[in-house]
């Protein structure tokens, strides 16, 4: 099976905050073309664990790699300019400022013409067009995640990093929210997303890992990771998981893991077989830009 060129990997990743270890030999890995699903209990260091791509901890073991570059402990405003673009759960737009004007802000470590590009986000999300002159403030809950995203799309990033993007949002809203990453990811954005509704966002995954007191897990395609009983039980609101399973099958490397639907009761960061075999990522962390934008993605067209 061909493989997708791999984007982003955290490897063996050690990092927490001052003298206090979050993260324990973490292992990601966020191939061209793919969702990536981050799912566990609070606490777990999810957040944690994008933040060490993005930066914003130190990292004392491991490694990580951003298209080939190693970029462990970079600091945040070089890692945008690598193209992460990290979207945290709070305080992701500028309130007071019009929808238009976030967007300009995200874009504001661009030194070209990026009036094409806000023109590719305005089509993704017409709602933003149409209240572009309104401060995003005063926008809906999930109209404001489109901003957030949004922002974050006008750097034209390698990578999207999400944490918890449909949190506090109504279901109806948290579907709306889900519909958006599944566009964003159509165009070209590979995306690495932290989510506390595990069962939709595995729904729409190429692959999840579970992550579990600062270790991996679980890892495996979204379909498994559905259908997994052991899954289920911890993770998806009680052993049913199987009947969730519809979401779509693992597409790009799906290699890890392969029988989509029965059980991949993989342990803790051994789980060879449903896939944990590869160890990979770690830091991210905050906002928005990147200026690369050219190569990479671009969706818009
Ligand atoms: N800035 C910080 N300084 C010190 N400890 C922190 C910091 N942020 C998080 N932690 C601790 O790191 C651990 C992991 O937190 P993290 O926010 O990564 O978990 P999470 O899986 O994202 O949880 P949640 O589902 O509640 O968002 C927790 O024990 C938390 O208290
Ligand atoms: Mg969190």
């Amino acid at each position: 099976m061909s493989e997708k060129k791999l984007v982003l990997l955290l490897e063996n990743v050690d990092g927490g905050y001052g003298d206090s270890q979050i993260l324990t030999d973490i292992n990601m890995e966020v191939h061209q073309g793919e969702i990536v699903v981050i799912i566990g209990p609070n606490g777990a260091g999810k957040s944690t664990a994008m933040k060490s791509v993005f930066g914003l901890l130190n990292l004392t073991k491991g490694k990580v790699v951003l298209n080939g570059k190693d970029i462990t402990n970079m600091p945040p405003e070089k890692v945008v300019h690598e193209g992460v673009c990290y979207v945290p759960q709070t305080a992701n737009i500028f309130p007071s400022l019009t929808v238009q004007e976030n967007l300009e802000m995200g874009a504001f470590i661009r030194n070209d013409d990026f009036k094409p590009r806000m023109q590719e986000i305005f089509e993704l999300f017409p709602p933003l067009y149409e209240k572009r002159a309104q401060p995003a403030g005063t926008l809906s809950g999930g109209q404001r995640q489109m901003v957030a995203m949004g922002k974050a799309l006008m750097l034209e990033p390698q990578i999207l990093l999400l944490d918890e993007p449909t949190a506090g949002l109504s279901p109806l809203y948290q579907s709306e929210i889900f519909e958006i990453v599944k566009q964003v990811h159509a165009h070209g954005t590979p995306i690495l997303m932290v989510e506390q509704n595990a069962k939709q966002a595995l729904a729409i995954a190429d692959r999840g890992y579970v992550l579990v007191d600062g270790k991996n897990k679980y890892h495996d395609t979204g379909a498994a990771l559905l259908a997994d009983p052991e899954v289920g039980e911890m993770f998806l609101g009680g052993g049913k998981a199987a009947t969730i399973s519809k979401r779509k099958p693992a597409t790009a490397n799906a290699k890890t893991k392969t029988t989509p639907k029965s059980k991949s009761k993989t342990t803790s960061k051994a789980n060879s077989k449903s896939g944990i075999k590869k160890p990979l990522p770690k830091k991210v962390k905050d906002p928005s830009l990147k200026k690369k934008s050219t190569t990479t993605k671009k969706s818009g067209a």
